[in-house]
């Protein structure tokens, strides 16, 4: 009996120790035979993979287009009714939102076809076909230089794309893989005519907002209803009335009956971009020299912004979406470096790069590869202060004061003027008047000349000194806020709309007096001959060098090595289990939350925590129909190992069949370090449970028919 137990824990420790190597990674659909589909297999998914991806019948891949380009989407009944975020759908849910009709405010469900709402610019698309187009696209590239050869890949991939078989009303594109060491060709159709079918109002579909965002536990229901048309030939069509529901190739089935820790789990969708590759250098870069620099000057930004906010309801508004764009990212960055140093991504990483060093020892590839390492290293010591000087550049220009943007906007025009004379000029006033008036809709001169102070100062401080500009050497940033903002045009619309109205000549003249113009001038100028140069030069220099490494990673690597492309916005496969974590010493998190959540954190009346009183209802008559558990709860959210990243939102998740269980939107804020580096015990995704999605659907919004519409599996 003992040497039993020990046997079967010795087993058991294997076989946990396989099951941690074989979660992470994003796969293409296409090349999942073999290793992939053995880890599936073990991890209890009962398809097949060529119910996945198959080029001669339906699957899968037929049902989950890309949602106009940045996020993912599945197609949930036989006429073309489309599942995805709320925080994807938001767009189009606030351009039909008026006062009368707020649908942000109060959700939006269509009664019938006819109340459905088309929209501008809207497009989602599917993959047909995914070919490895490697040998092709790297033809006659061999004994080429660098220059060369990227131009010769560039006429070569237009020429693969020209003679792929496709329909007209099919479009090819070729993306690298491996930092250019594969290239594969999308045959894709792209649908136009997307019209919005149902939301739920934000305080379901955005709960919790800026508080919650990257947060376990998680209690959002992010989902919104799109519907794809087609002509009369189920084909791509521009808007018309004419347009009919469009019959996809597959739909995807959902299951009611819910999940549990363990259970397979696989998201499909289209993830933007990781870095996993990098060597221990450029993470440790990041890790302490670049983020702590981003997250420092969003910091005092936010802090500014906060303060004023929380005083005035006006302001509160205004500076809402602005505040949220910030803080997405400045709150992803903080928990990035956190895990970055939890799970010693560094030292890792160098531990890898020894092995590395060693393999190419016995294997006598040291002279093809061994350069690479302390090349990298000589290269990112070089390119540090460029980077953090060109990243803390972005911030202040770009990202966190309006006064400089908007003066960068002007210059920009002042270029057009310059370079492509009177006419172009006058053609292009229009449109930049456009984006002032969105601009300063949302922006207040006092809040924005504190927040210039504030991150003025953070940029000053913390800029390479050789690369900061001698206005910025020894300066009061209080003074300069003051003169700034008393003395320039462009702190307001008219201000702005004034100098629009001169003679170019006047323009050119006042534009060139403006205070806040001749700092944003001297910034620019500082930017483009002393810092961006280089920083270009040696970034050219490390992604070549990026792709042989990645070439010698590949050539040395066994297939359990697990090497997955990282992340271009292509569709990826990406599997695991249900599964909680263990956050910090002493907290568990489980794998689901329900309802009950929703309740413990409402606010009556707050902007991110309050519950409308239909849901209300709801919880305390306990009404959740046939979407409850059998013990009277209603489920929420889930977490899972898989391996996600921006544009994934919107991913379905599928379970080990092939039917819906949830909707993928976020990641926990522990695991945000997945990007670049994928740690199993603290990397996980987030989804909405598809029985409260139908839940809100059907017995909050009364929109069952739409259910009706769907294929549910009991
Ligand atoms: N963190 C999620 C994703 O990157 C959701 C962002 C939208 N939600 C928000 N509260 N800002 O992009
Ligand atoms: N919210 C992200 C998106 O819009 C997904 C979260 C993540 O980065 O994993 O794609």
């Amino acid at each position: 009996l003992y040497y039993m137990k020990r046997f079967f824990r010795i087993a058991l420790f294997l076989s946990a120790m396989v099951l941690h190597a074989q979660q992470g990674g994003m796969w293409i659909p296409s090349l999942l035979e073999g290793m992939n589909a053995k880890e599936m297999k073990t991890l209890g998914m009962k398809m097949s993979v060529t119910d996945i991806y198959n080029v001669n019948k339906s699957s899968l891949k037929d049902a989950a287009p890309h949602f106009n380009g940045g996020c993912s989407s599945e197609i949930i009944s036989d006429r073309g009714l489309l599942l995805t975020n709320h925080h994807c759908g938001y767009g189009q849910i606030q351009e039909h939102s008026t006062l009368e009709h707020d649908y942000l405010e109060h959700g939006f469900w269509a009664k019938n076809l006819s109340e459905e709402l088309p929209n501008k610019d809207l497009k989602v698309t599917f993959i047909v076909r995914i070919d490895d187009v490697t040998a092709q696209v790297l033809k006659g590239t061999e004994s080429l230089n660098e220059q060369e050869k990227a131009r010769r890949i560039e006429q070569n991939i237009a020429q693969v794309i020209k003679d792929a078989s496709k329909e007209a009303w099919q479009e090819g594109t070729i993306k690298p893989f491996y930092y250019g060491n594969q290239y594969i060709l999308f045959i894709t159709e792209t649908f136009k005519d997307v019209r919005l079918v149902g939301a739920p109002p934000s305080s379901i579909g955005k709960f919790g907002s800026d508080t919650d965002n990257w947060v376990w536990p998680r209690h959002t229901g992010d989902f919104s209803l799109f519907r794809v048309y087609a002509d009369k030939n189920n084909r791509p069509a521009e808007y018309s009335k004419d347009n009919v529901p469009y019959r996809p190739k597959h739909f995807f089935p959902i299951s009611l009956k819910g999940v549990k820790e363990d259970d397979f789990v696989m998201v499909f969708g289209y993830p933007g971009t990781t870095q996993e590759y990098l060597p221990a250098v450029a993470v440790e870069q990041i890790q302490n020299v670049i983020n702590p620099a981003r997250i420092g000057i969003r910091d005092v930004a936010l802090k500014v912004q906060d303060e004023y906010m929380r005083k005035d309801q006006g302001i509160k508004i205004k500076y809402a979406a602005k505040f949220a764009r910030i803080a997405n990212y400045w709150k992803k960055w903080i928990g990035e470096t956190k895990g970055l140093k939890k799970s010693d991504a560094v030292a890792l990483k160098k531990q890898q790069e020894e092995k590395f060093a060693q393999t190419l020892q016995r294997t006598n590839k040291k002279a093809h590869y061994g350069q690479l390492l302390p090349q990298f290293a000589a290269l990112y010591k070089e390119i540090e202060p460029y980077n953090l000087a060109y990243n803390l550049y972005s911030e202040l220009m770009f990202r966190n004061v309006d006064l400089l943007s908007n003066a960068f906007r002007l210059l920009q025009l002042e270029q057009v003027l310059e370079n492509k004379g009177v006419q172009s000029f006058e053609s292009r006033k229009a449109n930049f008047l456009k984006i002032f008036e969105g601009v300063f809709k949302d922006n207040d001169p006092q809040v924005d000349k504190a927040v210039f102070e504030k991150v003025i100062a953070f940029y000053a401080a913390n800029m390479p000194k050789q690369l900061l500009i001698k206005s910025l050497q020894h300066f009061d940033a209080k003074q300069l806020a003051d003169k700034l903002y008393a003395n320039s045009s462009v702190t307001s619309y008219e201000g702005v709309a004034r100098l629009l109205s001169l003679s170019p000549e006047e323009f050119k003249n006042q534009l060139k007096q403006d205070v806040a113009v001749q700092l944003a001038l001297e910034l620019s100028q500082m930017n483009d001959t002393q810092v961006y140069p280089t920083y270009e030069r040696l970034d050219t220099q490390i992604q070549a060098l990026q792709r042989t490494y990645m070439k010698a990673i590949l050539e040395l690597a066994k297939p359990s090595d697990r090497i997955f492309p990282d992340a271009n916005s292509t569709l990826r496969v990406t599997y695991g289990k249900v599964a909680g974590y263990v956050p910090a010493d002493g907290v568990t998190y489980s794998a689901t939350t329900t309802l009950d959540g929703v309740m413990e954190k409402y606010v009556p009346g707050d902007y991110e925590f309050d519950v409308p009183a239909r849901l209300r209802e709801l919880y305390a008559k306990k009404d959740y129909g046939r979407y409850g558990t059998k013990d009277g709860k209603m489920p929420l959210c889930f977490l899972s190992t898989c391996h996600t990243t921006g544009g994934n939102s919107g991913s379905p998740a599928i379970d080990a069949r092939g039917n819906l269980i949830g909707l993928n939107f976020d990641r926990v804020w522990e695991g945000t370090m997945s990007d670049i580096h994928y740690d199993p015990k603290i990397c996980r995704n987030i989804m909405v449970d598809m029985r409260y999605v139908l839940f809100v659907i059907d017995k909050y919004a009364g929109a069952g028919y739409l259910v009706d519409e769907m294929k549910l599996v009991k």
